[in-house]
């Protein structure tokens, strides 16, 4: 289903793929709190439906998002922002278990950088750009930028897009691990279509699981995390997948998975 008029364009691609797309062209991309607001209620759709296993977001085929939109943002004071509805938001787009794979082309910026590391893959295209400019509007980043980008591509790299509001280039951002690929603008779709649907084959709760404990290594220290990763791989253990997986491998045959 697609609505030329949602912020938010919902498509179903087949194979299990939601393709969720940006789509305020006028601003950008500008994540306005109505955006935010449906792509979380996207996601919390896609949540809750068993056909979807992968969602791809995207920007469309020329900017990612500019940032947080800064014309709503200019109406704020500085009582009013305590109540803001984004960080609830933000917090549905985080939490969300299945696999989330951005395609980015053109700019990145600001929440919509924040947003792009939300994701668990990001293909980039060659002309994406990626920054954090907040400092420019007197700000700093509110959802994610400072925390996020330091842990993926360390201090002072962050520190010079943080404080200088400097920008990194596609093929930078592939070089410090924000992305993990970077190919030509107009494939960057077609790319994470391609690795969704990799990832949309294989078992389900085995992949919920994967992204669970990966993520766990964002947040805990190391014997925790070592901790939490062999509670998932037990949890496993009940599933009729594991037991499917193993006996296909053992009778040399492609294991026919059911998410149970
Ligand atoms: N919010 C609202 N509107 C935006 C926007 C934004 N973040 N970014 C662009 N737009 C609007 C522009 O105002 C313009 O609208 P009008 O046609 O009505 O004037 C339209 O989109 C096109 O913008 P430009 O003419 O500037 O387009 P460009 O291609 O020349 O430049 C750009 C693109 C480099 C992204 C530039 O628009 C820009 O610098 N945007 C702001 C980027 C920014 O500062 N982002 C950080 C926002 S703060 C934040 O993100 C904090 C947070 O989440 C916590």
């Amino acid at each position: 289903m697609s609505d030329a008029a949602d912020p938010v364009v919902s498509t179903r691609a087949g194979d299990g793929i939601l393709i969720l797309t940006l789509n305020r062209p006028e601003a950008r991309n500008a994540l306005s709190t109505a955006l935010l607001a449906r792509l979380a209620e996207h996601l919390g759709a896609a949540e809750d439906d068993s056909e979807i296993r992968a969602v791809v977001l995207t920007g469309g085929a020329k900017v990612f998002a500019a940032g947080a939109d800064v014309k709503e943002m200019a109406a704020h004071d500085a009582v009013s922002i305590l109540s803001d509805t984004r960080p609830r938001h933000w917090k549905a787009i985080r939490e969300f278990s299945k696999p989330l794979i951005g395609a980015v082309n053109g700019f990145c910026l600001g929440g919509g950088n924040e947003l792009a590391m939300c994701c668990d893959i990001l293909i980039a295209g060659e002309d994406a750009q990626f920054g954090q400019p907040e400092i420019n509007l007197g700000i700093i980043p509110g959802a994610g930028g400072t925390q996020r980008l330091t842990r993926t591509i360390g201090r002072s790299r962050a520190m010079e897009m943080v404080l200088a509001g400097s920008f990194l280039s596609a093929r930078e951002a592939l070089a410090f691990g924000l992305v993990s690929r970077v190919v030509p603008p107009e494939l960057t779709i077609t790319k994470a279509l391609e690795l969704a649907r990799v990832i949309a084959a294989k078992p389900p709760l085995a992949v919920k699981a994967a992204k669970q404990a990966v993520r766990a290594s964002e947040e805990l220290p190391l014997t925790e995390g070592l901790k939490a990763e062999r509670a998932l791989f037990c949890q496993l253990f009940a599933t009729a997948d594991r037991r499917e997986g193993l006996a296909a491998f053992a009778e040399k045959r492609p294991a026919k998975f059911e998410g149970k």
